[in-house]
C-alpha cells in the first residue's frame, strides 16, 4: 500500500504502520530529520483516500490553537452592528457563541466526520511542544472528544487515524508513548534509499544515483552538525540534473554542498581534500558491491 504512493520502507515499519491501522492505535514515530517521518502520514491518507489533518507543533503551543478558538474580530463587528441597529442585545449573547464564530482547530477538525472516512491526523514534530500541551494531548487522544463550554460536547463518531512524529530534540513523556505503537526511524540502507531515490527521481540515471547515495551515506558517518536526511538526497539528485551532471567529481561536489549541508561549519569541513576522499571511497566502494 506503501509503495504504491511512492513511500519505500523496509518491514518492520510496514508492520507498526499496518499494527496501528489494525488496532487504531496512534503510531508514534522518532528520528532524525527527514527521513520519512512526515511523509509516512501523507502516504497513509492517499492510500487509503482519507483527509490528511496536520498539527504542526511549536514551542508555545496551547490548546486554544489546536483545538478551537473563537472569532473574536467577528464577534466584535457582530456586536458593533447589532449596537447600530438596536437588535436585542439577548439574541445577540446566544448567537456570539454559535457555530458561526467557531474557528475549528486541527483537533476539532479531526473529529468531525469525513467522507470517505476518519480523517488521518498528523501532530506533527511534538517534541517542539512542552509537557503541558503533551499532557493536554494525552487526554485528547484518551477519548476524542472536547467540551466547549459555549457549545456542549463534540465526539468523534470514528477516531482519527492518528500519527506522531517527533525528531527527538527531547524525550517525549513515557505516558504518552506507551499510548502508542513505536518506531524509530532510521536512515535507510544503501539499497534502500537507492530505491526511494529511483521512486522520487526516475529521471536521474542509475549510475549518478548510485554515487548521489553512496556519497551522502558516507557523508552521514561523518562528525557534522547536521546529517543530511533522504530529503536532502533527493534534493541533491535534482540540483544536478537541473545542471546536467552525469557523474559525482569534488568540484561538482564543492558547487552544490548547499543542497545537502546547511551549516556553514558543515560546508567547511567539506571543502579541500575531505570531499574527494568520501568521494573516492563510495567510488570504491560501488565498485566493488
Ligand atoms: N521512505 C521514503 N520513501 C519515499 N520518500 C521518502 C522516504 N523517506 C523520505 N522521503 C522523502 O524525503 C522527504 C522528507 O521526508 P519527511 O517525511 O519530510 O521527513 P521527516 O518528517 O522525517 O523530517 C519527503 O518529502 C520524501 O520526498
Ligand atoms: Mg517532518
Amino acid at each position: 500500500m506503501l509503495a504504491g504512493q511512492n513511500y519505500i520502507c523496509g518491514r518492520s515499519l510496514a508492520t507498526v504502520t499496518f499494527l496501528a491501522l489494525k488496532l487504531g492505535r496512534p503510531l508514534f514515530l522518532e528520528g532524525e530529520a527527514g527521513t520519512g517521518k512526515t511523509e509516512i502520514a501523507k502516504a497513509i491518507a492517499a492510500a487509503l483516500g482519507r483527509r490528511l489533518i496536520r498539527l504542526q507543533c511549536y514551542e508555545g503551543l496551547d490548546a486554544a490553537s489546536a483545538v478551537y478558538e473563537w472569532n473574536f474580530a467577528a464577534q466584535m463587528v457582530a456586536i458593533r452592528a447589532a449596537e447600530a441597529t438596536g437588535t436585542g442585545a439577548e439574541s445577540l449573547r446566544t448567537d456570539l457563541f454559535g457555530p458561526e464564530y467557531l474557528i475549528e482547530r486541527p483537533l476539532l477538525q479531526a473529529m468531525r466526520p469525513q467522507d470517505g472516512g476518519a480523517p488521518v491526523l498528523l501532530i506533527d514534530e511534538i517534541d517542539r511542544t512542552d509537557e503541558p500541551f503533551e499532557a493536554f494531548l494525552l487526554e485528547a487522544l484518551g477519548d476524542f472528544q472536547v467540551t466547549i463550554p459555549e457549545l456542549g460536547t463534540i465526539k468523534a463518531p470514528e477516531p482519527p487515524i492518528v500519527i506522531l512524529t517527533s525528531n527527538r530534540t527531547r524525550e517525549v513523556h513515557d505516558a504518552l508513548k506507551r499510548r502508542c505503537l513505536y518506531h524509530w526511524v532510521d536512515y535507510p540502507t544503501f539499497a534502500r534509499e537507492t530505491e526511494i531515490l529511483q521512486a522520487r527521481v526516475p529521471e536521474a540515471a542509475a549510475g549518478l544515483s548510485r554515487e548521489v547515495v553512496a556519497f551522502v551515506q558516507r557523508l552521514r558517518g561523518e562528525d557534522l552538525f547536521k546529517r543530511p536526511g533522504v530529503a536532502e538526497t533527493i534534493d541533491w539528485a535534482k540540483c544536478l540534473l537541473a545542471l546536467d551532471v552525469i557523474a559525482l567529481s569534488p568540484e561538482v561536489i564543492a558547487d552544490t554542498l548547499g543542497a545537502i549541508l546547511k551549516y556553514q561549519d558543515d560546508i567547511a569541513r567539506l571543502q579541500g581534500s575531505e570531499a574527494k576522499r568520501l568521494l573516492d571511497d563510495a567510488k570504491k566502494a560501488l565498485e566493488t558491491a
